[in-house]
């Protein structure tokens, strides 16, 4: 069990994709749970606000996921949700219904049960402090905000997006704030993480410096 978590754009989603892929090891992507709660909520035309009436929804949301991490396998109530998982307005309202006890009650044994053999890769807000606090590995993988805002720029236009850098930039501030400050799991590092700050380092290097974590721990990759 390795658990990576961290603030938006810090590389954790890319990083726990390539190492479930690694080690053939099962995947979750706890922030696209939230954001299918999210989209639901959209659909539902139901705000912030509806608390109950949110936390119901998210107990009995019906979603499907691929290990292999492929936005393009997420669906919601059997239909593929595509681009839209990751776009700007799911993206703040899943930061919004996030914040809500009842909602994050209601999917606690849903992210516990993707814990099955041979492991799991589960990335996130609080799996390390949490969701599974037991976790062997815990990673904590942060970055500068500028530059976390540059690497979603590039995502978002990649995915033919349009955005304003500045706007995304106050946008993950205002996330950042929304997630470290809340009353419930919020954003911050188990005591036992292992802290990593990829502002200045590539993919490449942040994975070479888990598996070395991973081997002293006798997990080979
Ligand atoms: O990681 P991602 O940006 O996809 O997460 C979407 C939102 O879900 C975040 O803004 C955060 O507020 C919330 N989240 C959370 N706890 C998690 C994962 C995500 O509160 N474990």
């Amino acid at each position: 069990m390795i658990t990576i978590d961290g603030p938006l754009g810090s590389g954790k989603g890319t990083i726990a994709n390539a190492l479930a892929s690694q080690l053939g090891w099962h995947l979750l992507d706890s922030g696209a749970l939230y954001r299918l709660v999210a989209i639901a909520a959209l659909d539902a035309g139901l705000g912030p606000g509806d608390e109950e009436a949110l936390a119901e929804l998210a107990a009995r949301l019906d979603v499907q996921f691929a290990d292999s991490g492929d936005d393009q396998e997420t669906k919601l109530n059997g239909a593929r949700v595509g681009a839209r998982l990751r776009s700007q307005e799911v993206s703040a309202m899943a930061s919004r219904v996030a914040a809500l006890a009842g909602v994050r009650a209601a999917i606690v044994k849903r992210q516990q049960d993707f814990r099955r053999p041979p492991g799991l890769v589960a990335d996130g807000r609080d799996m390390g402090t949490v969701i599974f606090p037991d976790a062997p590995l815990k990673i904590y993988l942060t970055a500068s905000v500028e530059v976390r805002a540059q690497r979603r720029y590039k995502q978002l236009k990649e995915k033919g997006e349009s955005v304003n850098l500045s706007r995304l930039f106050r946008d993950i501030e205002e996330r950042d704030k929304r997630d470290r400050t809340r009353r419930i799991a919020p954003l911050r590092p188990a005591a036992d993480a292992v802290i990593i700050d990829s502002s200045e380092l590539s993919i490449k290097e942040v994975l070479a410096k888990i598996k070395h974590l991973l081997e002293e721990k006798d997990i080979s990759i």
